[in-house]
């Protein structure tokens, strides 16, 4: 089943956590850091505590996988409305619980979730190498809505 997380439940996200985040230290290690349990552990805390933030877990006897997804409101400006979207800032399903149906079911439930929210758009980015996640996103039904470039630039040569 899909529930909301509890602090209790800290000790095995904070490994699930480790896990996929490491897939992006090891793939980007200029752009992401591998923190510590600890620093994992208040993340999740000030997560559980945010009321913009939904944390949900897929439990089956054990945590197999989880989803962070966050209320966004946009004001409205000269060019745009006023929105509420949805944007999904962590999705992970550990390693030995994927390709069994865990993430489209999370996804599903972020998407309920953001539903209650009067939210319009789920969003969500996917790092260029992560192609596994990418073929993934496609599979359940998203699209790739804006193409964000970018250039590494050498800081301060001109
Ligand atoms: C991406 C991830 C969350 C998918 O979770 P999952 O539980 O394995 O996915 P599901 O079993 O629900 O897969 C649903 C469909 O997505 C597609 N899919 C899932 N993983 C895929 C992969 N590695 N390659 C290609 N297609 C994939 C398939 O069509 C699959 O259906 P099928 O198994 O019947 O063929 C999981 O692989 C993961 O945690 N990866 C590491 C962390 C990560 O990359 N998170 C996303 C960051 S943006």
């Amino acid at each position: 089943m899909i529930r909301r997380a509890t602090i209790a439940d800290t000790t095995r996200l904070v490994e699930i956590i480790q896990q996929v985040h490491r897939l992006h230290v090891t793939a980007l290690p200029d752009r992401y850091r591998d923190p510590t349990p600890a620093e994992i552990a208040v993340r999740l805390s000030e997560q559980l505590a945010d009321p913009a933030v939904a944390l949900l877990v897929a439990d089956h006897g054990g945590l197999v996988g989880y989803v962070v997804v966050r209320r966004v409101d946009t004001p409205g400006h000269t060019y745009a409305p006023a929105r509420v979207t949805a944007y999904v800032d962590q999705l992970g399903v550990h390693a030995e619980a994927q390709r069994v149906g865990h993430g489209r079911a999370l996804m599903a439930a972020a998407e309920a979730q953001a539903a209650t929210w009067g939210a319009t758009a789920v969003t969500l980015d996917v790092q260029g190498f992560n192609e596994a996640a990418f073929a993934f996103y496609q599979a359940i039904g998203y699209t790739v809505a804006t193409h964000r470039m970018a250039r590494t630039i050498a800081a301060g040569t001109r």
